[in-house]
C-alpha cells in the first residue's frame, strides 16, 4: 500500500518505515497519524515482516512535534479526540508483537518524544534533541508522554523535562536510559538493521512471546505478569523451533528456524 506521508520498504523480513515530511521536520499531522495506523495494520499481517524500524526523512528531524498549524485549531471535544487518536495508534506500536526500534535521527519532540517511546528499542544519533515542550504552546503531553516518559526515565526526571520543555540531548538521553545506543548520524539505519538481521535470525514464536511476556511489566502485577511468562515458556515448548534450537545446541550446530 501507498501512504501519503510514510515511506515504505521491506527487506530481509525488516520494515522501514520513514515519517516523509521533511519541509514540516516530519510534524505529526492527521492524515500521518492515519497512515502510521494503517501501516501498523498492514504490517501486523504481513507474514514476512518480522522486525519494523521507524525514521524521519532528512537529516534533522525525527519528528518535530504533532503539527502545530493543526493543533492550534482544537477546540475542547477536538482536542479529546486528537489526544485518543494519537494514544490509540501509539498503543498500536507499543503492543506490536513485532519488535519496533525507533531509529531517532534528529529533534523528537512533543509527539516525535512520544512516537519514539511507544517503540520498544530507541536508538539515537549523536546530534539527537528529544522533548517533551507542550507546555511553550500552552498544553500538555497528549499522546501518552506523561505516562511512558515517566515510567521509562522515573518521575521526578519526567517532571522536571515536561514542566521546563528543556530538551535533553543524546548524551543524557543516553545517561538516563531513553536511548539504548547512540551512533554517528551515518551509522544509525546500519546499526539499527545490524539489530532487526540479529532479532530476525531467532526463531519468531520465541521473540512474539518474549514480547508479549515483557510488555506486561506496565499492565499487570509481578504476580499476573510472571503467570503470564510461565504459560508463554510452555507455548514455546510446544514449537517446532523449540525442538530445533535445543537439538542444535546438542549437536553442535547452528539452528534453522521455521518459525513454527
Ligand atoms: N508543527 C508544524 N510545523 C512544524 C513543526 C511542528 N511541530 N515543527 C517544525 N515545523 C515547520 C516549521 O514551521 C517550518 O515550516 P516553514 O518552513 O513552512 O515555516 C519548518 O518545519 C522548519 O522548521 P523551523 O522552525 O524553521 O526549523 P528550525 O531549525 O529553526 O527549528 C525546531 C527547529 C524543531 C526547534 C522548531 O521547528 C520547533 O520548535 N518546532 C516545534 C517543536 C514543538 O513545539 N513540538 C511540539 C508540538 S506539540
Amino acid at each position: 500500500m501507498n501512504y501519503k506521508t510514510l515511506l515504505l520498504e521491506i527487506k530481509d523480513h525488516v520494515a522501514i518505515v520513514t515519517i516523509n515530511r521533511p519541509d514540516k521536520l516530519n510534524a505529526l499531522n492527521a492524515q500521518t497519524i492515519n497512515d502510521l495506523d494503517s501501516v501498523f495494520d498492514e504490517l501486523k499481517i504481513n507474514n514476512d515482516v518480522y522486525i519494523i524500524i521507524i525514521t524521519g526523512s532528512g537529516e534533522k528531524a525525527f519528528v518535530a512535534g504533532a503539527d502545530i498549524s493543526e493543533l492550534n485549531k482544537l477546540d475542547v471535544v477536538s482536542a479529546k479526540e486528537f489526544s485518543e487518536k494519537g494514544q490509540a495508534v501509539f498503543n498500536k506500536i507499543e503492543k506490536s508483537d513485532k519488535p519496533v526500534i525507533a531509529a531517532v535521527n534528529g529533534f523528537a519532540l512533543g509527539g516525535g518524544c512520544e512516537l519514539a517511546l511507544a517503540c520498544h528499542i530507541r536508538f539515537a544519533s549523536e546530534t539527537v534533541k528529544f522533548g517533551q515542550p507542550e507546555v511553550n504552546l500552552g498544553i500538555i503531553p497528549g499522546y501518552g508522554g506523561t505516562q511512558r516518559l515517566a515510567r521509562l526515565i522515573n518521575t521526578g526526571r519526567a517532571t522536571e523535562y515536561i514542566l521546563t520543555a528543556d530538551m535533553i540531548d543524546t548524551n543524557e538521553a543516553h545517561r538516563i536510559g531513553l536511548v539504548n545506543k547512540v551512533y554517528p548520524a551515518n551509522e544509525l539505519i546500519e546499526n539499527a538493521l545490524v539489530m532487526a538481521n540479529k532479532i530476525a535470525a531467532k526463531g519468531q514464536q520465541a521473540i512474539r512471546y518474549a514480547m508479549k511476556s515483557i510488555r506486561a511489566v506496565n499492565e499487570v502485577s509481578l504476580k499476573e505478569g510472571q503467570n503470564l511468562e510461565a504459560s508463554l515458556f510452555a507455548l514455546c515448548c510446544g514449537t517446532e523451533d523449540f525442538k530445533e534450537g535445543t537439538s542444535a545446541f546438542l549437536e553442535k550446530r547452528k539452528p534453522v528456524f521455521k518459525n513454527k
